[in-house]
């Protein structure tokens, strides 16, 4: 085993199917790779079509129990699976760290942020709660009840190889649906660890699956297959769209989590301190590689030297380094891919005249490690206006009037998140409501929690996660109207 784990049984490398863990049928395996020094870590599972046809045969199978076990009994579930995962917190950290590299802080905060929605949707289980409608017709009485939407899958991404996924099988779980889990190819072993603790924990076997294996195939396999009645999938915006197209046939209730061009307005009126703080917390979470992540800064002339001279300060002692070293706060990127476009933003952006403040380089850490850059002098003309960069990269435009920083902020096809920083209680509500996204901060760089709704608009995606309104995604809504007149009188 490359890596240590107090929890040996957290080390898992086949697939979780029906309750058994089981080497792909045809026997295919796929490399995990530590992003910071490019060692191998495992050879997992590669799934296809027939695995999957097997794991959704199961989940058939188990949904059709689940769904009529009372709330509570399946709270009591849901409880147990999050107590398990916050006494492995350690490990599964260990396993995020080595797997996708962020820093181990970060890592066991991303293990707690899991486990949250565990616990929240532990409790919504209890509440799903149905409408009695006051009849037009004397004789009749109406009324609706909320049922589970029955199997569905989740393909998740590699930047939150936990929290991803318990945010989506928690509600669906908590709804009485089953899930079946395709993780990113990049990072499959937490995944597993989590099905893992879930079995422990009294999951019914074929309720929580994870298939390991090649996006692409798995991807159409589920999409194809009726029995799937929903998928989620976070990702880039270019998959939820194949994704999307390939559900049509089934009409499958989709929710899309997708990329993002964050704003991060700042008004020359806001806490300059406070900007200069939450500017770091929005940008440089997991080296930049977050939905949410703020990708362009507006920031208002009468403040613009300062907050670019004191955020540069302030990106430039960040440090860079391998996520199982404490004092690392910037990992690795997850590929050659990221670091090549992370690297053609910032020279872009030179080219047509924007100044590098600090970073604008890897790290001599490795071919992965790229340093934490503030460009200024950025405008709307350079590739980094408009494309999601995905790493530790902030560009600094410039902007006049409240007017033209909303139309600024709005210029995107993407609204997931949106920050902005002012102590003007008027203008707040202005620019809170004028923003064309799912989720604003204001005067704060960090959003996400288990108790409000996670999720985007145009080419965000749909559907919200998290919250009350999280077990909806899970959720048939069906109407009932009785007679109540009698027949024979
Ligand atoms: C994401 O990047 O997809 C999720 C970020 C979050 O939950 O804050």
């Amino acid at each position: 085993m490359a890596v240590h784990l107090a929890n040996t049984s957290l080390f898992r490398t086949d697939a979780f199917i029906d309750g058994t863990w089981r080497p792909a049928l045809d026997g295919t395996c796929r490399p995990v790779h530590n992003p910071a020094t490019g060692a191998l870590v495992a050879q997992v599972a590669e799934c296809g079509a027939d695995d999957a046809a097997r794991a959704i045969a199961a989940a058939v199978a188990a949904q059709a129990e689940w769904r009529n076990r009372t709330g509570a009994q399946r709270q009591v579930i849901l409880a147990r699976w999050h107590d398990l995962v916050m006494d492995n917190l350690d490990d599964l950290a260990t396993l995020i760290v080595t797997e996708q590299g962020k820093p181990r802080v970060e890592a066991a905060g991303e293990i707690r942020y899991a486990a949250s929605f565990l616990l929240w949707f532990a409790a919504e289980a209890m509440r799903a709660y149905g409408d009695v409608i006051p009849p037009t017709n004397p004789a009749t009485r109406l009324s609706v009840i909320r049922q589970p939407v029955g199997v569905c899958a989740a393909i998740t991404p590699w930047n939150f190889p936990a929290a991803m996924i318990t945010r989506k099988a928690g509600p669906a779980l908590a709804a009485g649906c089953a899930m079946i889990v395709k993780p990113s190819e990049l990072t499959p072993l937490t995944a597993l660890a989590l099905a893992e603790l879930a079995r422990q924990a009294g999951v019914p076997a074929g309720l929580l699956q994870v298939l390991p294996g090649d996006g692409t195939a798995l991807g159409k396999a589920l999409c194809a297959s009726p029995d799937i009645r929903k998928l989620s999938f976070t990702g880039s915006t270019r998959v939820g769209r194949v994704l999307m197209a390939q559900s049509a046939p089934t009409l499958k209730r989709l929710s899309l989590e997708l990329g993002g061009n964050a704003p991060f307005i700042v008004f020359d009126d806001a806490h300059i301190g406070q900007a200069v703080k939450s500017a770091i917390a929005a940008k440089y979470r997991n080296a930049g590689q977050t939905c949410v992540c703020a990708n362009r800064f507006l920031v208002q002339d009468g403040i613009y030297d300062e907050f670019a001279t004191r955020f540069a300060r302030a990106v430039e002692a960040l440090r860079v380094g391998p996520g199982s070293d404490p004092d690392s706060v910037i990992g690795p990127l997850i590929s050659a891919g990221a670091r090549d476009k992370v690297e053609a933003h910032v020279h872009d952006a030179v080219k047509r005249g924007a100044t590098v403040l600090c970073g604008g380089t890897g790290d001599r850490m490795g071919p992965l490690f790229y340093r934490p850059t503030v460009l200024r002098d950025v405008t709307p003309a350079m590739r980094i206006a408009h494309e999601e960069t995905f790493g530790p990269v902030a560009p600094l435009f410039r902007f006049r009037t409240e007017d033209e920083a909303i139309a600024m902020a709005n210029d995107t096809e993407y609204g997931l998140a949106a920050y902005f920083f002012t102590r003007d209680h008027a203008r707040v509500h202005r620019v809170a409501e004028a923003l064309e996204y799912g989720m604003v901060g204001h005067n704060t760089g960090l959003i996400s929690n288990e108790v409000a709704p996670f999720g985007g608009i145009k080419q965000s995606g749909m559907g919200r996660e998290g919250s009350r309104y999280g077990m909806d995604e899970y959720l048939e809504m069906k109407y009932i109207c009785t007679d109540i007149t009698d027949p024979d009188a």
